[in-house]
């Protein structure tokens, strides 16, 4: 059977961890002179992105040229989807060139489980819609261990449109899976409209949650999502949810600053608190291409010997 990655849904605390553990060895690889190891040579990874994206896109693009494959980019903008190409023959087409995964990334919930059931290749869900992004979700739950040492019994509050973000949905399961309380501060009308089965609190009140926290996860307002009035204006968001410098003044001086990116400076953060010490942001990016390494070596690789010569040494 070929194995995907769809989800946070469905990994039980062992598989994350056995990933993040895994990532230890990726950051490591990162770090050499020659940051690039043998392991998926002679394989093909194909990123079909149907959404725009700077960090995802070009992060699993390093991770596969770190591990040695192949890569092929596929962006919708300048693809024959504009010539009236389905779904189906596009993906048939990639897969035709002879890949072993594909990172899909698509507006539409579900894409990528669909892709998984038309291909052989491994499917990688990249970002669907306002559902998950599971990859996201390692490389903060790996960010954070690597900053505190576990997420166990931790307080996470996360910040925003929750509604409209998969990042949130793929990070509470991934927070509370590791043993984390996850507690979502946003306006009502941007909190999905059932959070029955959701292992978290809720608050509104974002200066009272601030010095409980151990960890601040800030989100974009995902305005390409939003197409009715949620909030009465962006400035009376800013003025109740946006972290600025006096806000950040109340959480406790070991928390840290998260945000997936991209960043909308003046709302949900100010500038001074994307530069603040405790704002692991930069971190998050940099973690990304380990993880993605991890999940890709994991889905597609054989004999971790080959994680043990740098490609020069393997003579490539
Ligand atoms: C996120 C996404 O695309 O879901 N960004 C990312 O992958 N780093 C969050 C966002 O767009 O706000």
């Amino acid at each position: 059977m070929t194995a995907h990655l769809l989800g946070i849904d469905g990994m039980d605390r062992a598989e994350i961890e056995e990933l993040l553990d895994l990532t230890d060895t990726f950051a490591e690889i990162g770090r050499r002179p020659i940051a690039r190891v043998p392991a998926l040579r002679g394989r093909t990874v194909a990123t079909l992105f149907f959404e725009d994206s700077t960090r995802t896109r070009v992060s699993f693009d390093t991770a596969a040229k770190r591990l040695s494959a192949d890569t092929l980019n596929f962006a919708a903008g300048s693809s024959s989807l504009s010539k009236g190409e389905s779904l189906r023959d596009t993906v048939d087409v990639i897969a035709s060139y002879g890949v072993d995964a594909l990172v899909v990334r698509h507006p539409m919930a579900g894409t990528p489980h669909r892709i998984a059931d038309w291909t052989d290749a491994s499917v990688v869900n990249a970002g669907d819609g306002s559902h998950e992004h599971p990859t996201q979700a390692l490389l903060d739950a790996y960010t954070i261990r690597q900053h505190r040492g576990s997420l166990d019994g931790m307080h996470i509050g996360i910040v925003g449109d929750i509604r409209h973000s998969r990042v949130a949905r793929s990070n509470v399961l991934a927070f509370s899976a590791l043993g984390a309380q996850v507690t979502l501060v946003a306006p009502t009308t941007l909190l999905p409209p059932s959070l029955v089965g959701w292992p978290v609190r809720v608050s509104q009140d974002l200066d009272e949650v601030l010095p409980t926290l151990d960890a601040c996860y800030l989100l974009r307002m995902q305005s390409e999502r939003i197409t009715e009035g949620l909030i009465p204006s962006l400035r009376e968001y800013v003025a109740d949810y946006g972290l600025n410098a006096t806000r950040a003044a109340r959480l406790p001086t070991e928390a840290l600053i998260c945000h997936p990116g991209p960043t909308n400076r003046g709302v949900e953060l100010s500038a001074e608190v994307a530069a603040d010490p405790r704002s692991v942001i930069l971190d998050q990016v940099v973690n990304g291409v380990s993880v993605r390494m991890a999940v890709l070596f994991l889905l597609l690789g054989s004999g971790r010997e080959l994680l043990e010569r740098s490609e020069s040494e393997a003579g490539a």
